[in-house]
C-alpha cells in the first residue's frame, strides 16, 4: 500500500510554531514516524508539504493513480478551501482529515472545516498521534 501525507501552510514550522498548541516535534520527526509505522506494516509513505494552496490542489489531483489512500491536514485551508475540497471529492483513493489540535476547543473560525466534507473521517486534537491513527485505518480499518 502507497500513502500519501499532505501537510498544509506552516505545518514546515512545526517544533517551532506554537509549541503549547502543535506540539514540539519537528514535521520531519512525524514524518520519520509516519514512515517507520508504514514499514513495519508492509506499506510505504510518502510526503509533501506546501504552503500554496494551487501546490496542494495539483498534488491530490496527480495521486489518484499513484496512492492508496491521502492523509491530509489542510492546516488553515480547512477552514475556507473550497478548491481542496472539489480536489478531495474528484479522486476515488480515500482521504483522511488530521488536526494536529482540537479545533473545536479553539477559535470559532476553526471549528468548521470545509474540507472534511471530502474526507472518509476526521481526527483532531491527538497531536502527531492522530496520522498514526489515520494511517492505521487506511491499512486496516478501511477494509
Ligand atoms: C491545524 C489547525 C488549523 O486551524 C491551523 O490553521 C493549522 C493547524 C492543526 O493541525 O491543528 O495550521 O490544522
Amino acid at each position: 500500500m502507497k500513502i500519501l501525507v499532505i501537510n498544509g501552510p506552516n505545518l514546515n514550522l512545526l517544533g517551532k510554531r506554537e509549541e503549547n498548541i502543535y506540539g514540539s516535534k519537528t514535521l520531519a520527526e512525524i514524518n520519520a514516524s509516519i514512515s517507520e509505522y508504514a514499514k513495519n506494516n508492509n506499506a510505504e509513505a510518502y510526503f509533501f508539504q506546501s504552503n500554496i494552496e494551487g501546490e496542494i490542489v495539483s498534488k491530490i489531483g496527480e495521486s489518484r493513480k499513484e496512492y492508496d489512500g491521502i492523509i491530509i491536514n489542510p492546516a488553515a485551508y480547512s477552514h475556507y478551501s473550497i478548491a481542496i475540497l472539489d480536489a478531495i471529492r474528484a479522486i476515488s483513493i480515500p482521504v483522511i482529515e488530521v488536526h494536529l489540535s482540537n479545533i473545536y476547543k479553539r477559535e470559532d473560525y476553526r471549528e468548521k472545516s470545509v474540507t472534511a466534507k471530502g474526507s472518509v473521517g476526521v481526527i483532531a486534537g491527538l497531536g502527531h498521534y492522530g496520522y498514526i491513527l489515520a494511517l492505521d485505518f487506511l491499512l486496516k480499518g478501511s477494509k
